[in-house]
């Protein structure tokens, strides 16, 4: 099986080379504002967050916390985030919207909890022309600690001194993305949701872009896994509830173990209802995913894959239910990871260099409402 963009996407650069290279660009930008000038010329805009490979770094498992969502304390009239300067277009009525007009750095605690809530609403928001990128790894965590502990990823490039940010990164001498995707694959995509694994998954969930193909392309592709819940009869519905499924982090162990990359936390699997409910919204949305979904529980093999292979390509050939997240210099894009899928769309001349890091805070443990 061809491994997921999730995965690929955290082994991009060959680790060990990597971990070599970073700390090179690390040196390089330390030093005189000539020598940054120069790393900015040939290398990443962005040096500091080259992916770091540190096959040593080992973390403890990770405990249960409670998650109280910060959208449950948000005015829903978002009088701090959404203010008479703001500029908001919606790129489809079902999720993703364009805003302008405004800071994620300058937003009060008031202003979090309405970009919470504001999120988990549209699902998809693309933030324009932000100063995110520029804060500092200590500002840039402390934001996105506002809406939950920060996922340190197993076994993804992060950086160095910061195993909180994960790093997606591509350039002409680092493309693994063909031989990771298989050759015999007509489509790149591959759509998921960040880390389902995890027996609290990633809520409000922050991207930022460093640099990005000259060319264009690049997007990334999402879904509402709402209206893809809601597209079903109501008697299909019924079916679902109370079904749970597998999430499993062991492909991905594997996978960079066997690459030589680090693995820092032993992989874990999680049983998530098929049909989750958001705690701030009460929307229904399904909870499945290619990329780490492995069985429904209680089924025999060929009746889970039915199954499964159906809802996969129900969201898959979902368009009316799709949005492409485009990106510009400054865009952060902010997706509730919760009632979303998404996919890298990765079109663009290998040669160009695609530069992003993500911010993951998790949140609640799915639940199917019926308490
Ligand atoms: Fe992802």
């Amino acid at each position: 099986m061809a491994p997921s963009v999730a995965q690929i996407q955290q082994v991009v650069a060959d680790p060990i080379q990597a971990a070599k290279q970073s700390v090179k660009a690390v040196e390089e930008v330390a030093t005189t504002e000539e020598t940054k000038t120069e790393v900015g010329a040939k290398g990443p805009s962005y040096p500091f967050y080259y992916p770091y490979f540190d096959v040593d770094e080992k973390f403890p498992p990770l405990e249960l916390f409670d998650h109280v969502d910060p959208g449950t304390r948000a005015d829903p009239k978002k009088p701090h985030l959404l203010t008479a300067n703001v500029k908001t277009t919606n790129i489809s009525p079902y999720l993703g919207t364009e805003v302008s007009g405004v800071q994620i750095s300058e937003l009060t605690k008031e202003g979090l909890d309405e970009l919470a809530l504001f999120v988990a609403e549209r699902k998809v928001v693309v933030f324009r022309d932000q100063n995110f990128k520029d804060l500092g790894p200590d500002r840039q965590i402390e934001i996105a600690k506002h809406f939950g502990p920060i996922q340190r990823h197993p076994t993804s490039g992060n950086v160095k001194g910061y195993p909180e940010f994960h790093v997606v990164y591509r350039d002409g001498d680092n493309d693994r993305f063909r031989e990771y995707t298989g050759g015999n694959r007509a489509s790149n995509l591959q759509w998921h949701s960040d880390v389902s694994y995890e027996k609290q998954p990633p809520g409000t969930t922050f991207f930022f872009i460093l640099d990005q193909p000259e060319n264009g392309g690049g997007d990334t592709l999402f879904l509402s896994q709402v209206e893809a819940y809601n597209r079903l009869s109501p008697e299909f519905r019924k079916r679902l509830e109370g079904l749970r499924a597998v999430h499993s982090a062991v492909f991905q162990a594997d996978f960079s173990r066997n690459r030589g990359g680090p693995v820092r936390r032993e992989p874990v699997e999680s049983e998530h209802p098929i049909v989750r409910v958001h705690p701030v919204t009460g929307e229904k949305a399904l909870y499945v995913n290619q990329g780490f979904t492995r069985h429904i529980v209680g089924f025999k093999k060929e009746e889970s894959d039915f199954l499964l292979n159906f809802l996969y390509d129900h969201v898959a050939k979902g368009s009316d239910f799709q949005i492409r997240a485009r990106y510009e210099p400054g865009t952060v894009v902010v997706w509730d990871n919760r009632v979303t899928a998404h996919s890298a769309n990765p079109d663009y001349d290998k040669n160009f260099r695609r530069h992003a890091v993500r911010l993951t805070p998790q949140a609640e443990r799915p639940t199917e409402g019926h308490a």
